[in-house]
């Protein structure tokens, strides 16, 4: 499919009901159509007009019927721009990760720390009495 690049003025342009465009993992939708028949309403998508609606759209966690009615509805890939920056498929998943890993890593420590010392403490006493 010959993909045709929406420009960031382009898709804030098309911000009302009457005609409206929605950004989805770097591609671009003409939604004007659907937003009556959508489900979870015509305010959630028009909340997102204008900004990359990626993550509300992936946190409702949408069926694969969803998926499925945005092939009809692309228009064209979107041209990435300083002004608005597009969250990559994995870019927040991999840096909630990382936090999760190193909160993970300072409660190990947490629980370390003071064990280690308690097992000191013992092999101290342990070995002072003895040589008394
Ligand atoms: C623009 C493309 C979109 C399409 C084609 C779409 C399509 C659908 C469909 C078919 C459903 C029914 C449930 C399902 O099959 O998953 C649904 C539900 C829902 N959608 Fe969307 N949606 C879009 C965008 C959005 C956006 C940007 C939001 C923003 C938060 C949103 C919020 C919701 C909510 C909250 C529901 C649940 C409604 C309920 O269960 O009462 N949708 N959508």
């Amino acid at each position: 499919m010959a993909s045709k690049l929406i420009t960031y003025a382009e898709l804030k342009a098309h911000s009302t009901k009457e005609s409206l465009y929605v950004l989805l993992h770097e591609k671009v939708y003409d939604v004007t159509k659907f937003i009556d028949e959508h489900p979870g309403g015509d305010e959630v998508i028009l909340a997102e007009a204008g900004r990359d609606a990626t993550e509300a759209f992936e946190d409702v966690g949408h069926s694969d019927e969803a998926r499925a009615l945005l092939k009809d509805m692309y228009i064209g890939d979107f041209e990435k721009t300083d002004e608005l920056k597009t969250k990559g498929p994995s870019s927040s998943s991999s840096q909630s990760n990382a936090v999760n890993t190193a909160v993970e890593q300072g409660s190990n420590l947490m629980y370390f720390v003071p064990l280690a010392m308690l097992g000191a403490y013992f092999a101290w006493r342990y070995y002072s009495s003895g040589s008394i």
